[in-house]
């Protein structure tokens, strides 16, 4: 048994390793399962006596350890992890990686996108940092205006010049400022307000806003503008224009659309105000306009028959995973 012992240590030793082959080899012949020789010594230490057994127990011990020591010293040398070794093999396919899905208030962004260019629309973007000026003051909001209460802003540093806006109507100052009429523009983006969050409304929302200024452009376009919309996204719905107040629009509406037994105002719009006009130097004689503004957060609850318009923020996989088979 010593000189068994002794053999078996030197041919431990001796055996060379290059390839995860070698390595491989090695493993079956002093640890195979069947006929390994180190696994054989333990299948004969049942035929010897106890008192023999408890030691050459402990040597064949040693033995196992000095093989698996081996082992491990290549494996960690070579950067393998597992015991068993893995062989490149490039046709097996590569691990299919998990695609993400689009947000549903980009979803009928991209919708709302589409809908209007299919009358002549284009689409811009605004910043949603902003001044006072484009904010409020160019759209007839002045300082002392009670409907600056309407929208309780957040302002950035101290300087009250500088806010997020409140609302995407800044952008109809931006764009008319730096075009000539006729045009017809939507834009959609983040909105900001110092609102209790509840489940209706939140702190921070999106809106799309649309605009369209023309000769002779007159309150029965923006109807049928509003009705096109409404019945692109809905087939068909019950909506109502109420009369309403906006500082930038004359006369004024909000649309209510009725939606589980009750009206949900989903937007405000109106005939934009000559003053607006003037001070982005379009002559109100010559030109007019409508101007809409919708909550896409709104649109959404209606939509995706949703009760709580915060699930939209609260990025929980398990809601946003249910989109998956829109796009
Ligand atoms: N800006 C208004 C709001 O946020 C909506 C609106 C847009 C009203 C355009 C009239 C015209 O409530």
């Amino acid at each position: 048994m010593d000189n068994k012992i002794d053999q078996i240590k030197k041919k431990i030793k001796c055996f060379h390793m290059k390839t995860y082959d070698d390595l491989e080899t090695f493993r079956i012949k002093f640890l195979g399962k069947k006929r390994g020789i180190i696994t054989i010594l333990f299948k004969e230490l049942k035929k010897i006596s106890i008192h023999k057994r408890k030691i050459y127990g402990k040597i064949i011990n040693e033995l196992k350890k000095e093989v698996q020591e081996k082992i491990l010293s290549f494996q960690s040398k070579n950067n393998i992890q597992n015991e068993k070794i893995l062989k490149y093999d490039p046709t097996i396919p590569g691990k299919s990686i998990e695609i993400g899905s689009i947000h549903p208030l980009s979803m009928i962004k991209n919708r709302m996108i589409d809908i209007f260019l299919r009358i002549g629309f284009i689409y811009v973007d605004g910043p949603e940092i902003e001044d006072d000026w484009h904010n409020f003051t160019a759209l007839n909001i002045p300082i002392s205006h009670p409907s600056r209460d309407m929208q309780d802003t957040f302002f950035l540093c101290k300087n009250p010049e500088i806010l997020l806006r409140t609302h995407t109507s800044s952008v109809q100052i931006r764009y008319m400022k730096r075009h000539h009429p006729p045009f017809r523009v939507l834009s959609v983006g983040k909105v900001y307000r110092n609102e209790t969050i509840s489940s209706r409304s939140n702190f921070i929302f999106h809106q799309a806003e649309g605009f369209y200024i023309d000769k002779k452009v007159s309150f029965s376009d923006l109807k049928q503008t509003i009705h096109y919309l409404i019945t692109s996204l809905f087939g068909k719905a019950k909506i109502r224009f109420r009369p309403s107040y906006f500082p930038f629009t004359e006369p004024s509406a909000e649309v209510d659309i009725y939606c589980n037994s009750e009206w949900l105002e989903i937007m405000g719009c109106g005939m934009i105000d000559p003053k607006v006009l003037k001070n982005v130097d379009i002559d109100p004689e010559i030109y007019s306009g409508f101007a809409f503004g919708v909550g896409i957060e709104r649109l959404a609850l209606m939509i995706y028959q949703m009760k709580d318009i915060r699930i939209y923020f609260d990025n929980d996989i398990r809601f946003l995973r249910q989109f998956k088979s829109e796009f």
